[in-house]
């Protein structure tokens, strides 16, 4: 399996650096920041694991990481997306895939959720404004859901729900 396959990272505070090392441990194969990354070495792999984070919305980073794939004629691509919502959340994370996958990317490209968390420490300024511009609008939100309220104490402070097993789906699917 060794060569097969590597699994590239985008990672801004490190849940995702930690599932695509995970990860890559499990399957024994190559390991690299999506930073380093050209079509030209990604062409001698068969697989290419896809790992980002989940930011407003979108896969940060999936167009060039897509585009790079296409351009390197490496086999599959397979992705996975580290957020802060729980796992549990099934209704938002399928809405989240829906927003950011074609339908024809739905059914072509396997694609897993595994949750990390927020670490405020390691986040760059302009995601900081950002959070606290949720805060805000969420403090300031009247007759808020019950999700709403979770949410607003969820982004109040740094928080890791990362774990080893949510690695399993992808790992699985790609050793069976
Ligand atoms: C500005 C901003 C927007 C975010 N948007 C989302 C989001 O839409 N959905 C989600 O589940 N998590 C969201 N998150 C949480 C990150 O996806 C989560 O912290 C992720 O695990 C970070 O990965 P990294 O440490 O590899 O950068 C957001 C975080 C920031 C800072």
């Amino acid at each position: 399996m060794e060569n097969k396959m590597i699994v590239v990272y985008k990672s801004s505070t490190g849940f995702t650096k930690k599932y695509a090392e995970w990860i890559a441990e499990e399957l024994q194969c190559t390991l690299a920041d999506y930073r380093t990354v050209t079509a030209e070495m990604l062409s001698g792999y068969e697989i290419v694991v896809f790992g980002s984070r989940a930011h407003a919305g979108m896969i940060d980073g999936y167009k060039k990481a897509r585009e790079l794939f296409q351009k390197s004629g490496a086999g599959k691509i397979v992705l996975f997306v580290t957020g802060a919502t729980p796992n549990v959340a099934e209704d938002m994370v399928r809405d989240f895939w829906g927003q950011n996958l074609t339908v024809d990317e739905l059914s072509k490209i396997p694609h897993f959720y595994m949750q990390g968390g927020l670490c405020y420490e390691k986040m760059c300024p302009p995601d900081k404004w950002m959070m606290k511009a949720f805060a805000f609008f969420m403090k300031k939100k009247k007759d808020k859901n019950p999700y709403e309220k979770e949410f607003e104490q969820a982004i109040a402070a740094s928080y890791d729900i990362s774990d080893k097993k949510y690695i399993a789906p992808l790992v699985d699917y790609l050793t069976k």
